[in-house]
């Protein structure tokens, strides 16, 4: 299939190419667009057939459910009943990097659910994804628009590396503002239990309520019999070609392990390094990059998945990665870089 590749910014958009992506979405085809998060790669939700051709083009398990998102508030049709909780962090943090887990209405095909009765609903703020979704005329259902397993695209040439002839459109924008993919609520129980964190933090939410807490499961390594709330969370994601290891503890420590285990391994095998601003010219072996200043988070959350992704380029062994307290944006940075080394961390 040849794929439309059409490049645009987000303060300059070309609207005659949203309207013909939309039309696209409209007629059971594929998109990839930019959101605030990650990269989409985006259908009409409502149409199952096109949903099912999503998770062929991304190779995604069947039981993992897909986010829909939306560009208005209105969004009674797609569910059974919005709990008045749910709407303050509606009204706080929409649009933005944030799905909310409703009960589902019968309009949500079960393929779009993954055979669950509930359905994950978004907001984005980037406008090229909201204007596509009014273009579309529909709500559209968008995983990362990654090939299954590999870390989320936060910039065009990914998308184009992983689904370029597979499907029918690529819009392309900035580099994606935040980098993590959105934080998940669970808002059919109470307390609001968080599934996935992100850029909406614990420490943000619990200005609403401050019973809100994050699922246990997903922080530690998980038991064979883990069956988490968010399907996605029990794959190994996030993951480059070659294994990951986090080294994790004070960080002198860190420096001095980090140069053991390369010295240790004799130049036979080809070693990453994820470093910080501050810490990069203490390794004078291994190929090191920096992920960020640790004064700034944001940003080592909006590098994370690119750097990962970078590693493949260049070919090495195994990836040694720094580690970052599990604070604010801190905590949906460890999740991903824990899950992307499945869970091999080393504490000093
Ligand atoms: O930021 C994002 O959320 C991005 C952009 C494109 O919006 N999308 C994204 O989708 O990350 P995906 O498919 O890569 O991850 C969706 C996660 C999966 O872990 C899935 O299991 C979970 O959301 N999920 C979706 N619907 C759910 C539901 N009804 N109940 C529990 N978890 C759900
Ligand atoms: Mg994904």
């Amino acid at each position: 299939m040849k794929t439309k590749i059409v490049i645009m910014e987000e303060n300059n958009i070309k609207q005659n190419i949203i309207e013909e992506a939309g039309i696209v979405i409209a007629c059971g085809g594929l998109v990839v667009f930019p959101t605030e998060t990650v990269y989409g790669l985006g259908c009409n939700a409502l149409d199952a057939l096109a949903v099912e051709k999503i998770f062929k083009a991304k190779g995604r398990p069947q039981d993992n459910p897909l986010i829909v998102h939306v560009a208005d508030f209105n969004i009674e049709p797609l569910v059974k009943e919005i709990p008045n909780i749910a709407k303050r962090v509606m009204d706080k943090y929409w649009p933005g990097p944030i799905t909310l887990i409703f009960n589902k209405s019968e309009l949500i095909p079960m393929t779009t659910s993954a055979n669950l009765d509930t359905v994950g609903i978004r907001m984005p703020s980037n406008l090229i994804a909201r204007k596509l979704i009014e273009a579309a005329g529909t709500p559209i259902a968008a995983p990362s628009a990654n090939i299954s397993g590999r870390p989320s695209p936060t910039e065009v040439e990914s998308c184009i590396e992983d689904l370029s002839g597979k499907i029918e459109y690529i819009i392309g924008g900035d580099k994606s503002e935040v980098g993590l993919e959105s934080t998940i609520v669970d808002c059919t129980c109470t307390p609001l239990c968080i599934l996935r964190p992100g850029a909406i933090t614990l420490e943000m939410l619990r200005e609403i309520d401050e019973g809100i807490y994050i699922d246990k499961t997903i922080m530690s390594k998980p038991k064979n019999d883990f069956k988490p709330k968010a399907p996605g969370m029990k794959y190994r994601h996030y993951a480059p070609k070659a294994p990951v290891k986090i080294i994790c503890g004070d960080l002198e420590k860190t420096i001095a392990k980090i140069n053991e285990i390369v010295q240790n391994s004799m130049g036979k095998k080809k070693i990453g390094i994820m470093a910080t601003d501050e810490t990069k010219n203490k390794y004078p072996c291994g190929t090191v990059i920096s992920l960020g200043s640790r004064k700034h988070l944001d940003t080592v959350g909006r590098n994370l998945f690119e750097v990962l992704r970078s590693f493949d380029a260049i070919d090495v062994d195994l990836i040694l990665s720094e580690a970052f307290e599990e604070k604010g944006i801190g905590v949906a940075i460890m999740n991903r870089l824990k899950k992307s080394a499945g869970f091999d961390i080393i504490y000093v």
